[in-house]
């Protein structure tokens, strides 16, 4: 049986909760929340037992999984505990605010030595998988050009993601899942162009912005956590080969809750057919969990959402940011 720590009872602590339910031989030891009335809330819909902090639970629990799911600025201080106390580790995006922050999560895990990953959920997610599949398998053949979108209203549960300080903005937030699957499809980028909009606290909230690879491809991303209310949930991926393209369009309600009842279609266009190839019917959240723990069940290192992969698209995440500040084009 593994134990698992869930730190943070918000959004994804409840998305988390929900595939760790679904795997066998794993318990949920814990959730720790902030907030007393939203931790109880989840440990009670979880059957299971609530901590003011992260040191409150390794102090009762003995845990094998710390799984952090709090406000990004807490993630070093979070690592540092959970690595101390020498548990496996999943760490929601983005990896830190900055790179000093990426670096010293890089040294804590290497000097104590212990297994983290990064939730990059679009590594699993099933439309993701099938392009990257496509594309590494040349069935578009060499790779030209692509766009990548996540667009949503203001995330109406939480009040740190305007803040820069506590979310870095929406390169952070949300396209720094479309980034590090662009990386992983294209290789290392080269130069970022963006542009877009502030809010009143500093950050980039809405962004265009324009990543040129050394592979000779160039992405558009497109990002916004401010569309007006009721604007659903959407994500969009297109990539143009020599010898064809994809196209994967997702609609959902406000936000992730329900992706089962989201309005999506995954498109292979090639040799003049439109066809909908076959997907993987696991959910994406399901299959980053269950790939995490079977790491950990077989002491084997995470080979996806690496901290290195991870801090490679925080790297281009804020040059994006910079750029956007300066007008100028930044090399990554
Ligand atoms: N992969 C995805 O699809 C996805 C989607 C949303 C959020 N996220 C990431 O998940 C993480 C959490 O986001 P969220 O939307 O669930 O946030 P949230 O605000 O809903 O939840 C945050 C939780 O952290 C707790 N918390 C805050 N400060 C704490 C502290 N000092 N000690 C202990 N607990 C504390 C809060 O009480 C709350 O329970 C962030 O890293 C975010 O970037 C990922």
């Amino acid at each position: 049986m593994l134990k698992v720590g869930i730190i943070g009872s918000g959004f994804m602590g409840l998305t988390h909760g929900n595939a760790y339910k679904q795997l066998e031989d794993v318990e949920i030891a814990g959730f720790v929340g902030a907030g007393e009335a939203n931790r109880r809330k989840r440990a009670q819909e979880f059957n299971t037992r609530e901590y003011p902090s992260l040191d409150a639970l390794l102090d009762a629990e003995d845990v094998d999984i710390i799984d952090i799911c709090t406000p990004s600025h807490l993630n070093v201080p979070m690592v540092q505990t959970a690595a101390a106390a020498g548990k496996a580790i999943l760490l929601e995006k983005p990896v830190a605010l900055n790179l000093d922050e990426a670096e010293q999560i890089r040294d804590i895990v290497h000097s104590r030595g212990v297994t983290l990953m990064v939730a990059h959920l679009l590594r699993f997610w099933p439309e993701y998988v099938k392009a990257r599949e496509l594309v590494a398998g040349g069935q578009l053949g060499t790779p030209r050009l692509a766009s990548a979108a996540r667009i949503c209203q203001p995330p109406d549960w939480a009040t740190w993601y305007p803040d820069p300080a506590r979310s870095g903005g929406v390169a952070l937030v949300l396209l720094v899942h479309d980034i590090d699957f662009c990386n992983w499809l294209f290789g290392a980028p080269r130069e970022v162009t963006a542009a877009g909009h502030q809010n009143a606290l500093g950050a980039w909230d809405d962004l265009h912005i324009l990543v040129r690879y050394h592979s000779g491809v160039s992405v558009s991303f497109r990002g916004s956590m401010i569309m007006p209310a009721g604007y659903p949930f959407t994500m969009q991926l297109r990539v143009r080969g020599d010898d064809g393209g994809l196209e994967y369009i997702f609609r959902a309600g406000v936000n992730l809750e329900d992706p089962g009842s989201a309005q999506s279609e995954f498109t292979l266009y090639k040799d003049g057919v439109p066809t909908h190839p076959e997907l993987s019917t696991v959910d994406g959240y399901l299959g980053e969990i269950s790939y995490f723990v079977e790491c950990v069940r077989a002491g084997r290192a995470p080979e996806l959402g690496t901290i290195e992969e991870s801090t490679l698209a925080l790297r281009t995440a804020l040059a994006a940011n910079e750029s956007a500040a300066s007008g100028k084009p930044v090399a990554v």
